[in-house]
């Protein structure tokens, strides 16, 4: 089967699942690319229909080894079939259960997964001061989605049939993990925070509000960073202990690299 079209579906906060993503789908330059970002409430979801040639790649962070809930919940609106890649994006760690859960939850929603993989990109607790596989997705991790891309395609056109997909295990367990997500938000420097509104725009669970000290929703907010990252004026700030106990505790135990794994 020759892939003509390639959707891109994901989570992606802190945007190195969107990267890496994108890296894969360069593979494919006979192929148009469609890109869904479910990070926002509410956002568009693709057509329903997906023919042979479509390939779809899953995309997902991993929180605490699993998906994120947030990610699960919104890509569980997701209705279609045929061919699926899942990808999800560690901060050096560990990525657990995370594949095998985003394997089977494109089964469940209707897709045959043809293919897994497991990259790297910076923690979102990682700073200047305490780093945690800093500047990842690189070069060599970019690299190493295309390599993934191109496997994936030669896989796809060997193919005659979704029946006929061989099958493939990608590591995990099941039951998987118990995560509970993390609800320890960010907070504002108000000396510095000019009121322009970026948090609260990209708030994945829109847990932030425009009111004086940008105020977050302790129970909304997953700590994902994503406001942290994108203030213009560095007025979001990580101030909780644990999380920065959590920065330092992976700035020593996990500073060594750690290299995409895929199943294919
Ligand atoms: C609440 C939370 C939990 C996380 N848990 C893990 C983990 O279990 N293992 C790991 O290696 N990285 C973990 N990370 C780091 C993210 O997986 C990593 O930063 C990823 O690149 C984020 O993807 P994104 O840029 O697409 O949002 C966690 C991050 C957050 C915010």
């Amino acid at each position: 089967m020759n892939i003509n079209s390639v959707r891109l579906i994901y989570f992606s906060p802190t945007h190195t699942t969107k990267r890496v993503l994108e890296a894969i789908a360069r593979s494919f330059p006979e192929a148009a690319v469609e890109q869904y970002d479910l990070t926002l409430p509410g956002a568009r979801l693709p057509e329903e229909t997906a023919g042979e040639g479509v390939l779809t790649i899953f995309g997902a962070p991993v929180y605490g080894g699993r998906l994120p809930a947030q990610a699960r919940e919104r890509l569980r609106l997701v209705r279609g079939g045929g061919m699926a890649v899942v990808v999800v994006l560690y901060g050096n760690r560990e990525f657990e259960d995370a594949l095998l859960e985003l394997w089977d939850l494109a089964q469940e929603l209707g897709y045959i997964p043809i293919a897994g993989g497991a990259f790297i990109g910076e923690h979102s607790f990682s700073t200047p001061e305490v780093p945690v596989a800093a500047g990842r997705p690189d070069t060599a991790d970019l690299e190493a989605a295309a390599e993934f891309g191109r496997r994936i395609g030669k896989k796809a056109r060997r193919l005659t049939g979704l029946d006929l997909v061989p099958s493939l295990e990608v590591p995990g367990d099941s039951p998987y993990r118990e995560w509970k997500g993390l609800s320890i938000p960010p907070e504002t420097d108000a000396s510095l925070c000019i009121r322009c509104g970026t948090c609260v725009r990209i708030c994945p669970t829109a847990a932030i509000s425009s009111g004086v000290g940008m105020p977050t929703d302790l129970v909304a907010c997953i700590a994902c960073c994503a406001c942290v990252r994108e203030c213009p004026t560095g007025a979001r700030v990580m101030r909780d202990e644990r999380i920065r106990e959590k920065a330092v505790w992976l700035n020593e135990k996990c500073a060594e690299r750690k290299e995409p794994q895929t199943f294919v």
